[in-house]
């Protein structure tokens, strides 16, 4: 008759659960279920045995594998929920979403301050009651030299060095200067005018500290009755003062353009410029010329006026201490940023 040895079932318990304190996954539960739970299992083949046995030891043998089966199941259980917890803790890790992390930031450009600076100075001109208006690059050369009297073989038209667009009998060149505008604005609207016109000019420079082939300049008109050299200085006086402070100081030149007569060059007082006090040249001015308001139709003697061209990088320079263009036209976003968004 077989018979079932305590030593047996305590073996098979002993091993069932070193087999299930050694599991650590999912899979390595299900390895140690089929071995060492379920039917195949050395306590399944225990179980088995029962119904064998003599009746007399049926009870106790019963107990015995019963509740050896009961330590081993609980054992499983308690360490499958284990490492199910384990791995949902894990999962719910893996997924989980720092509410209160900081985000990587979209990088924000900056405006470029030659464009805040010449919206600040056409402000200033709106707050006297002047109008802001546009004229494009690429221009007729009939209003970048003809109707600003240049001559066609006058020396002065080799004055500024000209980029001349292709094909030559279309007459078209990049602006070399805002002063077309003077006479598009005295074309197109009524008398009296008073306009500032901004904007992007192209001459055949070379880069350099002071230079740049592509700059930007802010061009004046007035026209009206009874205007004079006084309202023109006055003008651009308080211009330098709003830009660069109280104590700013202009001076007037006399100087050569074709479309102002008398015409001057326009030098601001700069404190600490490299290095030193120093006047030095921020752009050009005059009366408009007779000659550009017959060509614009208009009666020299009834209605008179001023004009000035200033550059905007020389502006800038004077005005924030940059000491070199290279920096304005480079496009480094480090640049634009230490202005701000107001300058
Ligand atoms: C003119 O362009 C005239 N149209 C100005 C004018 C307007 C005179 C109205 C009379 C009446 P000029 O060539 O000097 O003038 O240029 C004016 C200013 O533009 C200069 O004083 C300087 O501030 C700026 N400028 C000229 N060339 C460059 C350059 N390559 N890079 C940066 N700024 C420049
Ligand atoms: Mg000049």
């Amino acid at each position: 008759m077989p018979s079932i040895s305590p030593k047996a079932v305590a073996d098979a318990v002993a091993q069932a659960l070193s087999a299930i304190s050694g599991a650590s996954t999912g899979d390595d539960l299900k390895a140690v279920r089929s071995a060492f739970v379920a039917d195949a299992s050395p306590i399944a083949a225990l179980n088995a045995q029962l119904k064998d046995i003599p009746a007399d030891e049926k009870a106790d043998a019963g107990k015995l594998v019963g509740s050896a089966r009961a330590e081993i199941n609980q054992a499983f259980a308690a360490r499958e929920a284990e490492i199910l917890a384990g791995e949902e803790h894990g999962r719910l890790l893996a997924e989980s979403v720092d509410v209160t992390a900081v985000a990587s930031r979209r990088a924000v450009g900056a405006r470029h301050p030659l464009n805040l600076l010449m919206e600040e100075m056409s402000n200033i001109f709106v707050g006297m009651g002047w109008e802001v208006a546009e004229g494009p690059e690429l221009e007729n050369e009939w209003f970048n030299f003809d109707a600003l009297n240049f001559d066609e073989d006058h020396p002065a038209r080799a004055m500024q060095d000209t980029f001349f667009v292709e094909p030559a009998e279309r007459h078209l060149v990049m602006r070399t200067h805002t002063s077309p505008v003077q006479v598009r604005t005295l074309l197109g609207r009524e008398l009296p005018v008073y306009v500032v016109a901004p904007g992007r000019v192209y001459r055949t420079d070379e880069l350099d500290a002071t230079h740049t082939p592509v700059f930007h300049q802010m061009e004046g008109i007035a026209i009206d009755k009874g205007l004079t050299m006084a309202h023109l200085k006055g003008t651009l006086e308080h211009l330098a003062r709003a830009m660069f402070g109280q104590g700013a100081k202009i001076r007037l030149r006399p100087n050569y353009f074709p479309f102002t007569e008398p015409s001057a060059e326009l030098d601001i007082w700069h404190p600490t410029f490299r290095g030193g006090a120093r006047w030095i040249e921020w752009g050009g001015c005059g009366m408009v010329n007779p000659n550009v308001l017959r060509a614009a139709g208009i009666d020299p003697d009834e209605y008179q006026g001023f004009a000035f061209g200033m550059g905007i990088e020389r502006t800038l320079m004077f005005r924030n201490d940059v000491a070199d263009m290279h920096d304005m036209v480079e496009g480094d976003i480090r640049f634009s940023q230490q202005f701000g968004m107001v300058i």
